[in-house]
């Protein structure tokens, strides 16, 4: 961790596939916050991704938390081949949950953080009563699938409001809003005054040509 309020997220779905290490070092020189891995099934969203075996390979070269994201229809069925190549954190969407509280008391069985999510067409209210249990609350800001979206303006009121429950429920202090897609330089500042703690953003870092100098500039956004 490196101390600032607002940490930052690196996606590494925009980088170069067939060299993922030196992204890795990318984020390690900024420093980054979290890797953020983006894992898809080609069910629950229109693209496939990365699996545990390149996760495990990534996995050697940086110490750095991995924040996994998975966007698959069985969310138990891949936690722990996902814990087990090497992540930190894991994220799971309320959608293909049919007990979301199971998938929950899962994660934690492996001592590992658990964030949950939802897409921006989903209700928020679906969340709000496992707020309690999660480290993590992500409020995707695009339809999940895709890198290099564009931010979804009415994912400002999404965060308000996930920042009013964990206020109302004192829960601000244990309980990080993430927020996922569509972010860059310009909107940073207006998504952290919504109440975002989090940023995650793939595009907007690995699009650019030296992404180590563009993570910071995301940092020194914050660290005034
Ligand atoms: C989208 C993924 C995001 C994506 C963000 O389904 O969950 O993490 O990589 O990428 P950008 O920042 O390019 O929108
Ligand atoms: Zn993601």
């Amino acid at each position: 961790m490196t101390g600032s309020r607002i940490k930052i997220a690196p996606s590494i779905l925009s980088a170069d596939f067939s060299n993922l290490r030196t992204a890795l070092k990318d984020c390690d020189r900024a420093p980054a916050d979290f890797i953020h891995l983006d894992v898809m099934d080609g069910h629950f969203v229109p693209n496939l991704t990365i699996g545990p075996a390149v996760v495990k390979s990534l996995r050697s070269h940086t110490k750095t938390f991995f924040d996994v994201h998975i966007m698959v229809s069985d969310p138990i069925f891949w936690i722990e081949p996902f814990v087990s190549a090497g992540a930190d954190g894991i994220t799971f969407h309320v959608e293909a949950a049919g007990r979301p509280g199971e998938v929950i008391d899962y994660i934690r069985s492996f001592g590992k953080k658990v964030g949950i999510t939802l897409k921006p067409s989903t209700n928020i209210e679906l969340v709000e009563p496992f707020l309690e249990w999660v480290d993590m609350i992500l409020i995707m800001s695009v339809a999940p699938g895709f890198g290099g979206q564009t931010f979804i303006p009415e994912s400002l009121d999404r965060i308000k409001e996930i920042r009013r429950f964990l206020d109302r429920q004192n829960l601000s202090e244990r309980v990080s809003i993430q927020v996922d897609g569509g972010v860059d330089l310009n909107n940073a500042a207006e998504i952290a005054a919504a109440g975002a703690d989090i940023l995650v953003a793939g595009y907007a870092i690995f699009g650019t040509t030296n992404p180590a100098d563009t993570i910071r500039s995301f940092r020194n956004i914050f660290d005034k």
